[in-house]
């Protein structure tokens, strides 16, 4: 008895989490981010973005750090070089609160 009512706790906290990451994922691609960050290809030699693969290593553990830089106050970890590009971008966050930037950077951690 008891062992199901645990099983049933740990289902729900999956489809949670699933959740979660599902949203931030439709923010994401609603918010056009796809069109310069593909999950694994570096497109930045296009003059594009880096990789969510390569974002998600750089703020591995820091998701806090993560929704700073996507709230303007960080400073670029992955390609500084490229940071003026994206900066302009943060734009298309502007009036998302937290909880819509934790998913965003859940998603992107997740990756
Ligand atoms: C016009 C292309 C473009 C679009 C659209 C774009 N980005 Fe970027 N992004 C870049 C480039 C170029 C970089 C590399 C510079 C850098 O590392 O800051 C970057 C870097 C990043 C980084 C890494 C930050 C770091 O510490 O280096 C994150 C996170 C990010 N983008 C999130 C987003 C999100 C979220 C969106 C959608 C709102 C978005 N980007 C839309 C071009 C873009």
């Amino acid at each position: 008895m008891k062992k199901k009512v645990v099983i049933a706790a740990f289902s729900m906290v999956i489809a949670a989490t699933f959740a979660f990451a599902a949203s931030g994922k439709s923010k994401f691609t609603s918010k056009g981010c796809t069109a310069c960050h593909h999950p694994s290809k570096d497109q930045l030699a296009m003059g594009l973005g880096s990789s969510l693969k390569m974002i998600s290593v750089k703020y591995k553990g820091d998701k806090a750090g993560l929704v700073a830089f996507l709230q303007g106050k960080g400073k670029p970890r992955v390609a500084p070089q490229g940071y003026p590009i994206m900066r302009g971008q943060l734009a298309r966050l502007s009036g998302m609160g937290k909880s819509d930037l934790n998913a965003i950077a859940d998603f992107i951690l997740n990756r």
